[in-house]
């Protein structure tokens, strides 16, 4: 299995609620390796560019919002099958239904405050890796 790196992020919701630490903690348990991280406190411009991709659907301006309401943690995670696995550690978008033990299981309060975002596919990795990640600031 291919040694692969994968963004995450640890929304507001998450760090007004002190989480940080827990569910960095999820994602090493897992086996992901934090070899970047930082905080900001982003600007309606960064998420509205970050979250281009959703810009036609109707809960993008909660979306927005909800990401500039305080600050999030951006990560770079590594390792094996990093992407994959991080979105199982994640769980479902919708905490609803995910499953248990997973992050947004165990901390999400709502389908738009859901504690985490990962990257769903090798392109996007690197695009958002290069979005918010010069690459001085990745530390293998
Ligand atoms: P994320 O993985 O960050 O990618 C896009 C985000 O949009 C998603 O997590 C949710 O937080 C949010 N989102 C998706 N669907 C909805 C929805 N129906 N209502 C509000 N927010 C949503």
């Amino acid at each position: 299995m291919a040694i692969e790196r994968t963004f995450s992020m640890i929304k507001p919701d998450a760090t007004a609620r002190n989480l940080t630490g827990a569910i960095t903690n999820v994602l090493e348990k897992a086996g992901l390796r934090v070899v970047a991280s930082k905080r900001v406190w982003m600007t309606e411009k960064q998420a509205e560019g970050f979250y281009a991709v959703h810009r036609a659907r109707p809960f993008f301006g909660e979306l927005v919002s909800t990401m500039t309401a305080g600050p999030t943690v951006i990560q770079v995670l590594e390792g094996e099958n990093a992407i994959a696995k991080n979105r199982e550690v994640m769980g479902a978008t919708d905490p609803a239904k995910a499953a248990e033990g997973t992050i947004r299981k165990l901390f999400a309060k709502s389908i738009g405050e859901n504690s985490v975002h990962g990257s769903d596919a090798p392109e996007t990795a690197r695009q958002e890796i290069a979005y918010w990640f010069a690459e001085t600031e990745i530390v293998g």
